[in-house]
């Protein structure tokens, strides 16, 4: 077996690594990959977005199976394309990750289906969203429709704040659409979910770290370190976002002719009034799956080929009971302009303590590696408590150095499991 991987994240990183478990599984290639997927994968240079680029890959090297894993290759139509020229892929269609790169078709999706979420009002371009900034109830929270890396949100909390929002989410763009949603309050959780469009099977539910800063305070970024499992998302409210959530959005998806195969990732906000759907990700979160994934029991290749072939009711998915942290080790400035090239050490030192994954790192011709972007790696553990967990990850984050090199303190201090001894 041959398996292409879309992609060159921490994420991607670690799903190569679990591919590679199976026997089965010969070769990996990883477009574009990283330094440490270039270790024991293929990189192939050619950009996650390069539709043309990764079909005539396909066309001349004829992977067995490709998984796409970024949001903007999923919603510029790789899987369709693929598809269509013969290449088995793990992952939605462009209709079907609509649930993420269209802020607007989910508000309509969950309205229609009674899938419980923030009220919202939609304004369709510029000129209505700065008319509604001046009127809306307050506090409010700001959204541009479409992708947008995480950098799409605003929480207003007073009118000024509001309009300015608007200003800067319109970017100038007279037809930008903006969402106006109701604040919601409680704790945030990610739950990834295995789905083949009719069985969905939940994997333990994690928490992102957002914030650059200890103390959830600076600008937002890609996500900083993520823990699993998560103390309140109980049994029970699994259950329940099961009945109340997960189940409805794949019967809509298949009742709208758009049925949703591959990853689908709820970001569910734990409210007083119940769990409530922050927004939907159409594929594996980052650090999510660095947390997630070193749980998984079973094969994760069997298991993406049951969803692409519509058979996940048959397939084995078991997660182990244990704990899972990761950390994120960041370049100095990262979200905002930030210097690459930087040699890395501790990293042999690193790997008694976790696993790395390597997010914007590259591997240099002698086997050592410099910094080549903004979130460069993290050190992710498991243990019989997230104290354990969490322990292990920062022993081997300690380790690393390059210059500039930061990260969070404080991943998954909040945890309540934390109060209690080990
Ligand atoms: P997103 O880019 O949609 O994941 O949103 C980024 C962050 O904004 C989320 O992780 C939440 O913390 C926050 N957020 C988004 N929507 C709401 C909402 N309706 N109420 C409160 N916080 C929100
Ligand atoms: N962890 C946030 C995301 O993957 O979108």
């Amino acid at each position: 077996m041959k398996i292409l991987v879309i992609g060159g994240g921490g994420r991607e990183h670690a799903v190569a690594k679990s591919l590679m478990k199976n026997v089965a599984v010969e070769k990996i290639w990883v477009a574009p990959g990283n330094g440490g997927t270039a270790a024991f994968c293929e990189n192939v240079d050619v950009a996650a977005t390069d539709l043309k680029g990764i079909l005539n890959f396909c066309l001349e090297h004829n992977p067995d199976f490709v998984v796409v894993t970024p949001d903007d290759p999923l919603a510029l139509g790789m899987v369709d394309l693929l598809e269509e020229n013969g290449f088995p892929c793990f992952g939605p269609t462009r209709a079907a990750a609509q649930l993420e790169w269209s802020k607007g078709f989910a508000k309509q999706f969950m309205e229609k289906y009674n899938i419980p979420t923030a009220k919202c009002v939609l304004c369709k371009d510029a000129k209505e969203a700065k008319a509604y900034a001046k009127e809306c109830p307050i506090p409010i929270v700001l959204k541009a429709d479409g992708l947008a890396q995480g950098k799409g949100v605003v929480i207003a909390m007073t009118r000024e704040e509001a309009v300015a929002a608007q200003a800067q989410l319109s970017y100038g763009k007279n037809d930008q659409a903006i969402l106006f949603e109701e604040m919601l309050v409680g704790p945030e959780v990610s739950v990834l979910c295995f789905t083949d469009g009719k069985t969905i099977v939940p994997m333990p539910a994690a928490q992102d770290h957002k914030r650059a800063y200890d103390g959830d305070k600076g600008p937002n970024t890609g996500g900083m370190g993520a823990y699993s499992p998560v103390s309140v998302y109980t049994k029970e409210m699994a259950e329940r976002c099961m009945e109340e959530i997960y189940l409805p959005t794949i019967r809509g998806m298949e009742a709208e002719g758009t049925p949703f195969k591959g990853v689908l990732y709820f970001s569910l906000m734990l409210t007083q009034d119940g769990p409530k759907v922050i927004e939907y990700n159409s594929r594996f979160g980052d650090p999510e799956t660095q947390v997630v994934l070193p749980l998984l029991n079973s094969d994760l290749f069997d298991i993406m080929v049951a969803v692409r072939n519509g058979k996940l009711d048959r397939a084995r998915v078991k997660f182990s009971d244990a704990c899972s942290a990761c950390v994120v080790l960041a370049s100095g400035g990262y979200p905002s302009a930030y210097e690459k090239g930087k040699p890395i050490t501790g990293l042999e030192e690193a790997e008694n303590h976790g696993t790395i994954y390597h997010a914007g790192t590259k591997r240099l011709d002698d086997g050592s590696y410099v910094t080549s972007g903004g979130r460069v790696l993290c050190v992710s553990s498991t243990g019989r408590s997230l104290r354990q967990a969490l322990r292990k990850s920062y022993k081997g984050i300690e380790a690393i150095k390059f210059e500039g090199a930061f990260y969070r303190k404080d991943i998954g201090s909040k945890d309540a499991s934390l109060s209690k001894e080990d």
